[in-house]
């Protein structure tokens, strides 16, 4: 009988980890914004490595557009690439749990859409199509921004 009860508090002890990791899982290091957005708080170095990235993805969506004006799919496909994928290998397991699962499907979904348009220039797709990608991109960026916003941890010592 006393077995069965430190089995069964050991199950509910169990049971409460996992559930703890979970929401730490879908929820990241969050707290509520200034803005009625969600802000992720983060260290001055995860930030950064966050921002660069983005300022990677603005130059990125310019040169798509640029190529697309000048009709030169080897510079669309070499401005998308360089915002795909292979850019996100940076982020170490500690910053990944930090950020919320939502953001992080988002911002997948965003790399591998670069990624996309880059296969797509490079297989001479029609400029409209690489026009209504983009546009459909823009979206993701736009609807990301409007959720969450970057904060720094106050006790950060990085
Ligand atoms: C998954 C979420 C997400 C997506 C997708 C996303 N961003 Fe961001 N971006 C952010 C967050 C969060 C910030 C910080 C905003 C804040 O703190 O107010 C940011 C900041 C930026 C900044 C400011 C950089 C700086 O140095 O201050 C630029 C530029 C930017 N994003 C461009 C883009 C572009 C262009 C795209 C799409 C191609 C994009 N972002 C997609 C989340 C996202």
């Amino acid at each position: 009988m006393k077995s069965n009860k430190l089995a069964l508090i050991a199950l509910l002890v169990w049971l409460a980890t996992v559930a703890v990791f979970a929401w730490f899982f879908i929820r990241g290091n969050t707290v509520a914004g200034n803005d009625g957005r969600t802000a992720v708080v983060l260290q001055a170095g995860e930030r950064d490595l966050i921002l660069s990235e983005m300022r990677g993805m603005l130059a990125a969506t310019q040169g798509i557009l640029d190529g697309v004006n000048n009709g030169d799919m080897q510079h669309i496909s070499q401005a998308a690439r360089a915002a795909g994928m292979a850019v996100t290998v940076d982020a170490s397991p500690a910053l990944m749990a930090k950020l919320p699962l939502g953001l992080k499907r988002l911002g997948m979904s965003v790399h591998r859409d670069m990624d996309d348009i880059a296969t797509a220039a490079e297989k001479g797709r029609p400029p409209a199509e690489i026009l209504k990608m983009t546009s459909g991109v823009l979206t993701k960026c736009v609807a990301c921004h409007a959720t969450w916003q970057l904060r720094l941890a106050n006790q950060g010592s990085q």
